[in-house]
């Protein structure tokens, strides 16, 4: 077994279930063109996101790390049609690129992008006291997960389905002696979703077109 046939399968179960969906495509290929780094879930996984979308119903979804905007899209697929996504972008040039992107697949109005590092931002709407998510992806800087989940289930109610993007970092997620900080970051995260009561997760290995990783799945049950 090997990357090479991760990428095979993949490719074939792209055919089998993502072809319809090959408007989504053009984020891809624009962020690329942009120079954007090429570490946007894969369409299999960005389906996976849509159908995740669809099952729970979520109406407010909070993404945290929007690249140029492909999980963004497919999240905002999966909305119904009073839904929104806000999605949190550190970086200036990602973010005009993923808005360019979103508005060129006609999902704007479904989707609001704000250039800020995630901490301040989440920080501003838990002051502001009124606003909670139904379903959130973490997906950025993973040092900062653990404050991430903090911060998020502030954000939460019982129901809210909380997602975090690479969790397994080609298995180092059991390395105890590792010295990385993203390492140590999902470590951590997964740890305290162990130990929290109130919070129900569970997590998935994948291998496929981005190599081997995987992502947790929680929903809370109460805060
Ligand atoms: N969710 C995207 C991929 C996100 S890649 C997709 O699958 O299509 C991670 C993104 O998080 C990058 O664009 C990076 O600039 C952003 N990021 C990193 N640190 C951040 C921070 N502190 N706050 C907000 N965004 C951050
Ligand atoms: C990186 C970030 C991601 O969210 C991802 O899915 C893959 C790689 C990164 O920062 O390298
Ligand atoms: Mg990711």
């Amino acid at each position: 077994m090997n990357e090479d046939l991760w990428k095979k399968v993949d490719s074939h179960l792209e055919r089998l279930f993502v072809a319809e969906h090959t408007e989504l495509d053009q984020i891809v290929e624009n962020s690329h063109n942009a120079g954007l780094p090429d570490i946007q879930v894969s369409s299999a996984q960005g389906k996976f996101l849509k159908l995740l979308t669809i099952i729970s119903g979520a109406s407010q979804i909070l993404e945290i790390g929007t690249l140029g905007g492909y999980s963004t899209a497919w999240l905002a697929q999966g909305l119904n049609p009073s839904g929104k996504v806000t999605s949190i972008e550190i970086d200036p040039d990602h973010a005009e690129v993923a808005r360019k992107n979103i508005e060129s697949v006609g999902l704007n109005e479904r989707v609001e992008i704000v250039c800020s590092p995630a901490v301040e931002y989440l920080e501003g709407l838990i002051n502001s006291d009124q606003v909670v998510f139904d379903l959130i992806f973490i997906d950025a800087d993973k040092p900062s997960y653990p404050h991430y989940l903090d911060l998020c289930l502030k954000l939460s109610k019982p129901g809210t389905i909380i997602l975090a993007d690479n969790i397994i970092r080609q298995g180092e997620l059991i390395n105890t002696s590792s010295t990385d900080d993203k390492v140590i970051g999902v470590q951590q995260f997964c740890d305290i979703l162990s130990s929290k009561s109130g919070i129900s997760t569970s997590a998935m290995q994948t291998v496929g077109d981005k190599g081997y990783d995987g992502w947790t799945l929680s929903i809370v049950n109460h805060l």
